[in-house]
């Protein structure tokens, strides 16, 4: 075999073999494949596509590149869950402890944020003390001690698509369902859960722009799950405006305990809710309440003080800080300036994208792996799509961190600030209204 051959085939829009596939990411692995044919490969299946089966085989070779984790240790079905990205996307910290007060039990492994969409991994790293690099022997005292676990994604978990997203990254090929679907689903699969929730984001926040593409990612993903033997589940979310009312680290966090002290934004707890009532569900918690039962009790339990009481016993079972008026984070979040409304109207779109990237210009983001990321930067929103706005009324606070040396720069701030205010749109009419969760699909 060799892989100029797969290339060809691939070019000429013919199916792989499994063998082939199975010779490309060994290759990769190895680092006997060179990087210019890997991209090439690459770009041919982003142009081709590829069929149920090679994407199947593509995910499963992944897969079985690094280390399967092996959570027999928990003693119990496990559940994982997962979402495509997005801009203050802090849904793990609320559902994992929301599913741990009914029991089921909970071993995530998360990444660190790249680009405009944050990760898990930064918010966590943000409570003072909290050790977001828990080593594997670790794991099994943790979930005996609080029925739970986050940490960072170890190198040996799906290597292959390490190297392929790397490459994918500067070489225009991030955009194709079958490489994004089995990117996602090889490092659900190696985290070797038994059921996986996916939270398939669609809007300007999102890989997926429109919803029809979010269907197609979902439905990659739920087929890959399925042949894997994996219950699955997909839950289409919106994106197109940043979610809950902040985007950062410290700042999210906070907004985290603010909702799990009742005091949650609708979007958020809508998605909390239908997110964690699945999750329960496969983890055969559920308790003989039926799927809506099981969204209100969620509802009800992420600001009723049950899922707060378990995100302490997370927090402090790794090391994390808990003050006298909840967790203690690494920053301070400083206000450094705020948008007003520039006329009378309502909100019609705060794009996300647009959010994501002014919040990374804050510091809250990087833009190459080795950034060092400003915990206290981010966003705070006071104004959401549909709100009523009068002129001059503040629609979002800009934050850093105390020692940030970007608060100074005020030429870097009012860039900023530009980028903000052409993601508001206000128009005269109110808009029709958007649902925070637009389907669920799968199991
Ligand atoms: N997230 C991943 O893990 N992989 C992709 O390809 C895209 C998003």
């Amino acid at each position: 075999m060799n892989i100029v051959d797969i290339i060809l085939d691939k070019r000429y829009g013919k199916e792989l073999n499994y063998e082939q596939i199975m010779y490309f990411v060994k290759g990769v692995t190895a680092r006997t494949i060179p990087d210019y044919q890997t991209s090439a490969l690459l770009m041919a299946i982003v142009l081709n596509g590829m069929s149920e089966r090679e994407m199947t085989a593509l995910t499963l070779e992944m897969a079985d590149s690094g280390v399967h984790d092996d959570l027999s240790y928990v003693g119990d079905v496990t559940v994982d869950k997962h979402s495509t990205g997005g801009v203050g996307d802090k849904i793990t910290p609320i559902v994992m402890p929301l599913c741990n007060s009914f029991g089921t039990k909970i071993v995530k492994l998360s990444g660190r944020g790249l680009g405009f969409t944050g990760g898990t991994v930064d918010k966590f790293s943000s409570i003072e003390g909290f050790n977001i690099d828990v080593d594997k022997k670790d794991f099994p005292r943790l979930v005996k001690e609080s029925g739970m676990v986050i940490s960072s994604q170890t190198p040996s978990l799906a290597p292959a698509d390490k190297i392929l997203y790397a490459l994918r990254d500067v070489t225009g090929t991030v955009d194709s369902i079958p490489l994004i679907a089995s990117s996602i689903m090889s490092k659900k699969i190696a985290a070797g859960a038994d059921a996986i929730v996916l939270d398939v984001t669609c809007g300007s926040g999102a890989f997926m722009q429109t919803e029809e593409r979010a269907r197609e990612l979902a439905s990659a993903m739920l087929k890959i799950g399925k042949l894997a033997r994996k219950t699955t589940t997909a839950i289409i979310t919106d994106m197109d405006q940043p979610l809950g009312r902040t985007c950062g680290n410290v700042i999210e966090m906070q907004e985290v305990f603010e909702t799990l002290n009742g005091d949650g934004a609708e979007d958020v707890l809508d998605i909390a809710s239908v997110i964690g009532a699945k999750m329960v569900k496969h983890s055969g918690k559920a308790g003989g309440l039926n799927d809506d039962e099981l969204v209100i009790e969620c509802r009800k339990r992420i600001g009723d003080g049950t899922a707060l009481k378990e995100y302490i016993k997370l927090i402090r079972s790794q090391g994390g800080i808990i003050g006298d008026n909840g967790p203690v984070y690494k920053d301070e979040p400083v206000p450094v300036s705020e948008i007003k409304a520039s006329r009378d109207g309502y909100i019609e779109a705060i794009r996300a994208d647009e959010i994501g990237h002014a919040s990374v210009m804050l510091g809250a983001g990087r833009v190459t792996k080795e950034d060092v990321i400003d915990l206290g930067a981010g966003i705070r929103f006071l104004k959401k799509r549909g709100d009523k706005v009068s002129k001059d009324d503040v629609l979002c606070i800009l934050y850093t961190g105390k020692d940030s040396k970007i608060k100074d720069d005020k030429d870097h701030i009012n860039d900023i600030c530009q980028r903000i205010r052409k993601a508001y749109k206000i128009s005269d009419s109110k808009p029709a209204e958007r649902v925070s969760v637009i389907d669920v699909i799968g199991d």
